[in-house]
């Protein structure tokens, strides 16, 4: 079964993508993952408060030493408590080239146009094929204009797709007021790609952050609906720019779900930190195995048949289908 799929101009075996985690951060794990299945693989993020405090001496514009400043800086992690520094990242790239040939995405994960976007320039000249920014940002500050904040995310694609020759994807959030607006502005500044979406681990309100904050909660199935729906939509909407699915993403159901709406490949973290990486064996036969009952000879074959059958409009489609779920639940 050919399960092969185009993914940020890059040529993939099959949809099934590692994701942004500590998955890859050993060798020999990274080996296991390009042996059971994956296609690509997208390393941990190197994070803007990271490179700069270890590379200048500052976080945002704060001065590392300033009195003034130390309870904000207090609250970040400390140099020696990221898995991998500036200079390892780049290493880790250098060797897990060498090491599989599969593609590998790199990963920065900022909020602010500034120097330390040069980490972009070194991440390629390191190896990486691609690159993924992840802008992980919560919007608190009353005086700044939903424009405002989408601006933040498409200034800082459009600064980093102007430094690179390799592709750029942008994981996004769900939380924008118009995040098709977005999505057309990003593709429009030359984003290759979108990654839908990030997690926000949620703390309880009012509970503080830091170590003893609740672990990270792995995801289930029950994500995936919003992802598919933004998927479909915007796969609708976008001239060009590749869509790719993270969370929830568990079986091959899941996959060819995403597939189906839109999706050119799947991001897996959750289902493989708590299977191994010999879970992508089960997750390609299954969709090898899902296809072949549906007559399909390839991933290629279920697009084309796909492309009769476009969405209808999505704003009364959704009203719609939540009137009529609204009516008719009953005990
Ligand atoms: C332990 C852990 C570490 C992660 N680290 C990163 C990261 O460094 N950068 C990033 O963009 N996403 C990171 N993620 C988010 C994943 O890439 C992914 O978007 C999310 O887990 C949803 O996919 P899933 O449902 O398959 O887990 C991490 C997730 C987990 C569980």
């Amino acid at each position: 079964m050919d399960l092969a799929i185009s993914y940020l101009g890059l040529r993939l075996d099959s949809p099934l993508v590692v994701g942004a985690s500590p998955l890859a951060d050993d060798l020999d794990d990274v080996r296991r993952l390009e042996d059971a299945g994956a296609s690509c693989i997208v390393l941990r993020s190197l994070f803007e408060e990271q490179i700069t405090r270890e590379k200048y001496g500052t976080v945002y514009s704060l001065e590392i030493g300033d009195p003034a400043d130390t309870e904000i800086i207090s609250c970040f992690p400390k140099v020696h408590e990221f898995v991998l520094g500036p200079d390892e990242y780049l290493e880790h790239i250098r060797r897990i080239k060498e090491t599989v040939g599969i593609p590998v995405i790199g990963s920065l994960n900022g909020i602010n146009v500034g120097r330390w976007l040069e980490y972009g320039n070194l991440i390629e000249a390191a190896g990486a094929d691609a690159l993924e920014l992840n802008v992980f940002f919560l919007a608190t500050d009353p005086h700044e204009t939903p424009i405002a904040v989408e601006k933040r995310t498409t200034d800082l694609a459009r600064a980093l797709k102007r430094r690179l020759h390799i592709p750029l994807a942008v994981k996004l959030s769900p939380f924008y007021s118009s995040l098709i607006h977005l999505a057309r502005e990003l593709e429009a500044s030359g984003v290759d790609g979108l990654v839908l979406f990030n997690r926000f681990y949620q703390p309880l309100a009012g509970a503080r952050s830091g170590p003893a904050a609740a672990p990270v909660r792995l995801s289930d199935s029950s994500e995936l609906p919003l992802r598919l729906r933004f998927s479909k939509i915007l796969s609708g909407t976008l001239k060009g720019a590749d869509l790719a699915v993270s969370g929830g993403v568990h079986t091959s159901v899941d996959v060819i779900r995403s597939v189906i709406a839109g999706a050119s490949a799947v991001q897996v973290v959750s289902a493989l930190l708590e299977n191994g990486p010999q879970y992508l064996r089960v997750l390609r036969e299954g969709m090898e195995s899902l296809l072949a009952r549906k007559g399909y000879r390839s991933l290629d074959e279920l697009k084309a048949s796909l492309c009769a059958d476009p969405f209808p409009d999505p704003q009364a489609h959704s009203r719609a289908s939540y009137m009529q779920l609204l009516q008719r639940w009953s005990a």
